[in-house]
């Protein structure tokens, strides 16, 4: 049987045609990017969420480029057939000179992408990336590199003027060249809307079913990280319990000399 083809920007983008849906998620090291690629998902994201479920920081405005670099690499050691996209980093991307810098440090540990967070904003970053040849994944809605200004993590597109603001940035950053788009806590019924105004896949995490695709941080999805875990995210595995389970038995063995 004949390899199936690496995963690319373009077939990412194209899965919307083709009425495929896209089932994203993120690894932040070498083993979990091997697992997910054999369980056959196509687009692996290292994420900034990186900071919480694996960094211990309270949001993602502590991780730095160097740790983003740190783990893009091992992932990248997977060599995955899906395609690899990691986050700039918070205040990595604040004019295009040094987004298209920041990101060809992560493209070359390994990264096939960059993903940075903005709508209207952020076009001049991301027609600079594009310029350099670096494909580039959108993300509107709720940004988490700005929860500290937004006061917490709050549903988007509930108010006229948001839903403007949200369909401006959208169809601005589709236009800048983004070959997909995640949408982050927007309120349902208008992610949908912006998923059938745009061309692109949307994939969103808490903007309920009408996105192109879904994409979860699998902390969440396999219950790795069990001090938090959003609404929106059903764990469909106990891994945590497993460690803690496996680790008091191993204490429990050691100490009776078993
Ligand atoms: O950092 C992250 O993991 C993200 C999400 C879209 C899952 O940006």
């Amino acid at each position: 049987m004949e390899p199936s083809p690496k995963i690319t920007p373009d077939s990412i983008r194209g899965a919307k045609a083709r009425g495929e849906r896209i089932a994203a998620l993120t690894a932040y090291d070498y083993p979990t990017a091997r697992l997910l690629d054999e369980a056959g998902v196509p687009l692996i994201l290292v994420g900034d969420s990186l900071g919480m479920v694996v960094l211990g920081y309270p949001d993602t405005t502590q991780v730095t480029l160097a740790e983003m670099r740190h783990h893009v690499a091992a992932v990248a050691r997977a060599k995955p057939r899906a395609l690899v996209v990691a986050d700039l980093s918070y205040h990595t991307y604040e004019t295009a000179q040094n987004a298209v810098a920041n990101a060809h440090v992560l493209t070359q540990a390994g990264a096939e992408a960059v993903k940075l967070e903005g709508g209207v904003a952020v076009v001049p970053e991301i027609k600079a990336l594009r310029e350099a040849g670096i494909a580039v994944m959108g993300h509107v809605g709720m940004l988490p590199q700005h929860v500290k200004e937004d006061g917490g993590y709050k549903v988007k597109g509930r108010s006229a003027e948001q839903k403007e603001q949200l369909m401006a940035d959208a169809l601005a950053v589709e236009e800048a060249g983004v070959f997909a788009l995640v949408l982050e806590l927007v309120e349902p019924e208008f992610a949908g809307e912006i998923t059938s105004r745009v061309k692109i896949p949307t994939i969103g995490i808490g903007s309920g079913k009408h996105c192109d695709g879904q994409i979860l941080v699998t902390h969440d999805l396999v219950g790795a990280f069990p001090w938090f875990r959003p609404k929106f995210a059903v764990a469909k595995a106990d891994v945590a319990g497993a460690i803690r389970a496996a680790a008091t038995e191993f204490v429990k063995e050691v100490e009776n000399r078993s």
